[in-house]
């Protein structure tokens, strides 16, 4: 297994380009299977995630082409000819869900793994199950996968999300494009990725209103055709950029950085002493004075802070002045991180949802275990600001969310290799 070496680097200096939001790309993929038209998305992120969800849509008969060295996905569901997403694919990824909802609405039935992905909490599919229920769908589970039919077609319904799930809210306003009738969604999630996704549907010709607010109204067409859609950029993948010259000191351009996509985020680094402007090609950002502040953080919905960006905003909170609390309110096991930052010489108490750090001079490079996909990137970016080396062990949780790392990291003057493992 491969693992990343990053040596103590000093300032860094340079621009990082943006990727095309992962998070994005698998809701957008999986919405080919609503036409039998062709969907092509550019600006998509050359990801493991991405391949695993082509495998998915493939099994399903859907043909699903890699251009211009991964960035387009030229996808096409002329012939979904499988309705079963079988739980070896699904279970390398709980995005592989997002499939339900499109296959009911085409197919009238769908037979779909419940999911694996990040080791980050429980995370059930209740609201998704009560949403497509409310669009007269009947869903069983047997033998570890959800048996959903519609035999006669989905019938727009107006609902309410007890939680605003980002995986119901888009599992649904993809089923609902094609019921007859209007579908309400209260409660929606408001992430830049629902209104992506609500603007590719529009554009493949579905009637769809609110998307980024938490009431989104779809109202039913007959079919969907085909479109070419930009995946909008990675918010995450820029939050977690923007804090390498935070950590390491220095001068970094964010090139497709966007202000509105990580506003609550942008609010906390200028809290930290971390400057944030914004430039013609992105943002640029580097840090006030010599040490960072520590600042409280409590992860919230959009537009509040991402629970995605917590591990790496731990990272710079570990070597900040001061005590900083960080709350998570997503998910309920999302500290996997803080005992490898404190292998590095981090002082941190997590005590259920909340964690204490306070803020030590240095950090200490060590060998570490990469837990979930966030947690690896904040392994890396404390291992930036820390003495001597850091091994981050079980990298493929970075390959499902971050392309090309180690070029980004050391096209700014990052110390960082990635060493081939067995
Ligand atoms: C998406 C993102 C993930 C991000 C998360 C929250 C994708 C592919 N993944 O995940 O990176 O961390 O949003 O911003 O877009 N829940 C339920 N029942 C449900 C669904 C969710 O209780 O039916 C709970 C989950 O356990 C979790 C919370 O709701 O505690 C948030 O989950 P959700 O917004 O659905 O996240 P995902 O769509 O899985």
């Amino acid at each position: 297994m491969d693992s990343i070496l990053v040596k103590g680097s000093g300032p860094l200096n340079g621009q990082i380009p943006i990727a095309g939001a992962k998070n994005a790309c698998l809701t957008l993929m999986p919405a080919t299977l609503l036409s039998e038209e062709p969907l092509t998305l550019t600006n998509a992120p050359r990801l493991s995630d991405i391949k695993t969800m082509t495998e998915l849509l493939q099994s399903l008969g859907a043909e699903v082409s890699s251009l211009q060295d991964g960035q387009v996905q030229a996808l096409s569901s002329h012939n979904i000819d499988n309705h079963v997403a079988d739980y070896d694919i699904v279970r390398k990824m709980r995005a592989s869900n997002l499939v339900l909802g499109p296959l009911l609405a085409r197919l009238g039935q769908a037979v779909v793994s419940l999911p694996g992905g990040c080791a980050i909490g429980a995370r059930p599919m209740d609201l998704h199950l009560h949403g497509l229920e409310a669009l007269g769908a009947e869903i069983e589970l047997k033998d570890g996968y959800l048996h959903a039919k519609a035999p006669r077609g989905l019938k727009g319904a107006v609902m309410e999300l007890s939680f605003a799930s980002v995986g119901a809210t888009e599992n649904i306003m993809m089923a609902a494009t094609l019921a007859k009738g209007t579908t309400v969604i209260k409660n929606a999630a408001r992430e830049p990725e629902i209104v992506d996704l609500a603007d590719c549907l529009t554009k493949m010709g579905a009637h769809i209103e609110g998307a980024g607010t938490s009431a989104i109204t779809i109202e039913g067409v007959d079919r969907l055709h085909g479109a070419t859609h930009p995946v909008v950029t990675d918010r995450i993948e820029l939050g977690t950029y923007m804090l390498a010259p935070a950590i390491a000191g220095g001068e970094v351009e964010l090139l497709g950085g966007r202000l509105d996509l990580i506003g609550a985020f942008v609010e906390k680094l200028d809290e930290a002493g971390v400057e944030v402007t914004e430039t013609e090609a992105g943002l640029r950002v580097k840090r006030r004075g010599d040490r960072i502040k520590a600042v409280d953080v409590t992860t919230e919905p959009f537009p509040g802070f991402p629970t995605d960006l917590q591990a790496q905003m731990m990272a710079l909170m570990c070597t900040a002045q001061g005590t900083s609390v960080l709350d998570e309110k997503i998910f309920e096991n999302r500290f996997m991180h803080a005992p490898e930052l404190i292998r590095m010489g981090a002082q941190i108490e997590v005590h259920g949802g909340h964690a204490t750090v306070t803020g030590v001079d240095r950090l200490k490079g060590a060998p570490v275990m990469a837990t979930d996909l966030r947690a690896s990137v904040s392994l890396i970016l404390a291992g930036l600001a820390a003495e001597g080396e850091t091994l981050v062990n079980r990298v493929y949780h970075l390959d499902r969310g971050y392309e090309q790392v180690v070029r980004k990291f050391s096209g700014v003057g990052a110390q960082i290799e990635r060493i081939k493992g067995g």
